[in-house]
């Protein structure tokens, strides 16, 4: 039975970037219109007037400073409050394979990769850009792959719940090289009208190549093992589908785009993904002291803060528990992707780390891994 390792990681960030003050502005500005149009109904009392957004209250709330997307102006205009992405043809490359492609290209040159080399790829994300064909199946075709390529979402757990798909194909003889992808371009799903949620989310893609150790480049990451659970809530939604093809700006449209009980989210999720991990690292043989770093799922600096005090005993420095939501906000799969990413390159040959994802389902996942020499 082969070992998988993670070989190498790729990310592609969008060129534009919203400050929490921009978005705000954008917001109160459409908030002030809405209410003056509804005026008479909200003195009649058949209205609520609509409330401003705050600065203050996005940082101490959520930790987000500011986020990526691949489409700013749509976003920033209170006459839109969407991405203005136009729809492209058949013959040209779609936005998410496209933001994937860029991201695994990184990846696959890091690990010396040629495309011919990847025996499947997987597209692992919260929102497919379109139901079929496969988005993976666009990006095997971009990166002349061979094999076999599909999608799965698993919302925020994607990732995670990718690298468990993917190390199986590879320990049962599947496949000797996945490459596992997370396009998500969260700025399609968020309501820019609602002011509890239009700051939560964010654009990027992600690769992540698991190959067999027997052919994977010196210096991977040995996966030690992973953990999936899934136990079902109404606590994060998106009912939008091919069942329901309203207008998404038209009435009773709301819960065709993301909507939450943040405040249960939190409470529910926190006690959930620490005794995840805390029983991961005990099944593992992994005591706290041996664990270097968490890549947590990038949603709220709060949550981050408590589930890693529970697992390492004590208060996590931004080292054990690094931050990328600041500037690149929930971006979904992605998120403790890019927290692996940007934050490993220091890992010296046996350090132990553990990505971990949770989210909408709920879902949640636990990667640990040890740095090979
Ligand atoms: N600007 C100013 N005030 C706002 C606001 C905004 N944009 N949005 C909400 N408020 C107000 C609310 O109206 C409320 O006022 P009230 O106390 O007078 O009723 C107050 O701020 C608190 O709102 P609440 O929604 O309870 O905030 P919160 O402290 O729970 O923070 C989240 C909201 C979403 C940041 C937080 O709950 C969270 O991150 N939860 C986890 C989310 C998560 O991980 N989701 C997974 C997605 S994949």
């Amino acid at each position: 039975m082969s070992r998988p390792v993670i070989s190498a990681t790729g990310l592609y960030t969008p060129p534009h970037s919203i400050s929490n003050a921009e978005l705000v502005t954008s917001l109160n500005s459409w908030t002030d219109n809405w209410n003056a149009e509804h005026a008479d109904e909200i003195a009649a009392g058949k209205l609520e007037a609509k409330q401003h957004s705050s600065v203050e209250f996005i940082e101490k709330a959520s930790g987000i400073k500011s986020r990526f997307v691949v489409e700013k102006s749509g976003v920033i205009d209170p006459k839109v409050m969407r991405p203005y992405i136009p729809e492209r043809p058949n013959e040209q490359i779609s936005v998410l394979a496209e933001i994937a492609v860029s991201a695994a290209r990184e990846a696959m040159a890091k690990a010396g990769r040629e495309g011919r080399e990847i025996d499947a790829v997987i597209c692992a994300a919260s929102n497919m850009q379109r139901a079929y064909p496969a988005m993976a199946v666009e990006v095997q075709a971009a990166i002349g792959a061979e094999g076999f390529a599909f999608d799965m979402n698993v919302a925020c757990s994607s990732a995670t719940f990718g690298i468990q798909t993917a190390a199986d194909f590879v320990r049962a003889g599947h496949a000797k090289t996945v490459l596992m992808v997370n396009p998500e371009i969260c700025s399609g799903h968020l309501n820019f009208t609602d002011r509890d949620s239009h700051f939560i989310f964010g654009d990027v893609a992600t690769a992540v190549l698991i190959e067999a150790e027997d052919v994977a480049p010196r210096g991977s990451w040995s996966i030690l093992g992973t953990h999936l659970k899934t136990q079902f809530s109404n606590n994060i939604r998106n009912n939008f589908g091919f069942l329901n093809r309203a207008d998404p700006s038209g009435v009773g449209a709301r819960d065709k785009l993301f909507v939450q009980e943040g405040r249960k989210v939190f409470k529910e999720v926190v006690p959930m993904v620490s005794a995840m991990i805390q029983s991961e690292m005990d099944r593992l043989g992994i005591r706290p002291s041996d664990l270097k770093r968490m890549w947590l799922h990038q949603a709220n600096a709060g949550m981050n803060r408590l589930i890693a005090e529970r697992v390492l005993g004590h208060e996590a420095s931004e080292n054990e528990s690094p931050t990328v939501l600041d500037t690149y906000a929930n971006t979904s799969s992605a998120g403790s992707i890019i927290a692996f990413h940007k934050h490993s390159g220091d890992f010296r040959p046996g350090e132990k780390g553990v990505i971990c994802s949770f989210g909408a389902g709920y879902s949640a996942g636990t990667v640990f891994v040890e740095k090979a020499a």
